[in-house]
C-alpha cells in the first residue's frame, strides 16, 4: 500500500491528473458515484437510486464511451478522487436541432474539494465540446445545492428551466 494514502493525507492539487475513462477504468469511479448520489439525496433529490444503480449506470454507459459519452477521472497518486460524466445529445428539430454537451454527473471527494479539481473537470468537458463545435452545454443541479450552483454561476452558467416534480400516491 502507498503510505501516502493513509487517512488524512491529501496530495497537492498540482499532482492531480485528469484522464479519460476507458472500458476498464470506468468501474473505478463506483465509490465516488455512490457518494455523489448520497449527496444529491441529502440535498433534496427525490428520485430513489436502486441498490444496483451504479451497475446500471456503468453497464449503460460503457458501450458508449468514446462515442457519445466521455468520463473524465481526476486521480491523486493513481486513486480516483473526482469524476465528471458528459453525454452528447441532439436537440429536437423544433428546438433548432444541433448537439448538446450534457454534464450528467460531477463529484469531487470531500477531502479534495476547494483545490480546483471541479473547475478542471468542467474545463476539460467544455474544451472537449468546444473542439467538437458543440455550442450548447446543459446540466441539472439539485435546487438545495447552493455550493455547486455558486460554482456553476462563477463558471458562466445561467438558469434556464426549473425542473419540478411531484410524487403521486
Ligand atoms: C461541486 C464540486 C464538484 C466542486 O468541486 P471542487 O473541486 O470543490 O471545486 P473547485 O475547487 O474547482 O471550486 C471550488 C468552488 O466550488 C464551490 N464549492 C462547493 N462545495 C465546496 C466545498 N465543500 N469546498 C470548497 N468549495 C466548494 C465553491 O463555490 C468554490 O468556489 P471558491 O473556490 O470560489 O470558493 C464538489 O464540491 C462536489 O463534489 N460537491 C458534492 C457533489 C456535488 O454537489 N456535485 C454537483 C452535482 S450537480
Amino acid at each position: 500500500m502507498n503510505p501516502n494514502l493513509t487517512a488524512g493525507h491529501v496530495p497537492p492539487a498540482d499532482t492531480i491528473q485528469l484522464r479519460i475513462a476507458d472500458a476498464a477504468s470506468l468501474a473505478s469511479v463506483q465509490p465516488l458515484w455512490n457518494a455523489l448520489y448520497m449527496h444529491q439525496t441529502a440535498h433534496g433529490m427525490v428520485v430513489s437510486i436502486p441498490a444496483n444503480g451504479f451497475a446500471l449506470w456503468h453497464d449503460g454507459l460503457r458501450p458508449l464511451l468514446g462515442r457519445f459519452v466521455t468520463v473524465w477521472i481526476a486521480e491523486a497518486e493513481g486513486r480516483p478522487v473526482g469524476f465528471l460524466c458528459g453525454r452528447e445529445r441532439v436537440l429536437p428539430g423544433y428546438f433548432g436541432g444541433g448537439s448538446v454537451g450534457f454534464i450528467s454527473d460531477v463529484f469531487v471527494s470531500e477531502a479534495h474539494r476547494g483545490c480546483g479539481i471541479g473547475r478542471r473537470l468542467m474545463a476539460a468537458a467544455k474544451d472537449s465540446y468546444r473542439a467538437k463545435n458543440i455550442k450548447r452545454l446543459e446540466l441539472q443541479v439539485v435546487a438545495g445545492n447552493p455550493d455547486a450552483r455558486r460554482l456553476y454561476l462563477e463558471l458562466g452558467w445561467r438558469d434556464e428551466l426549473i425542473q419540478m416534480v411531484q410524487q403521486i400516491e
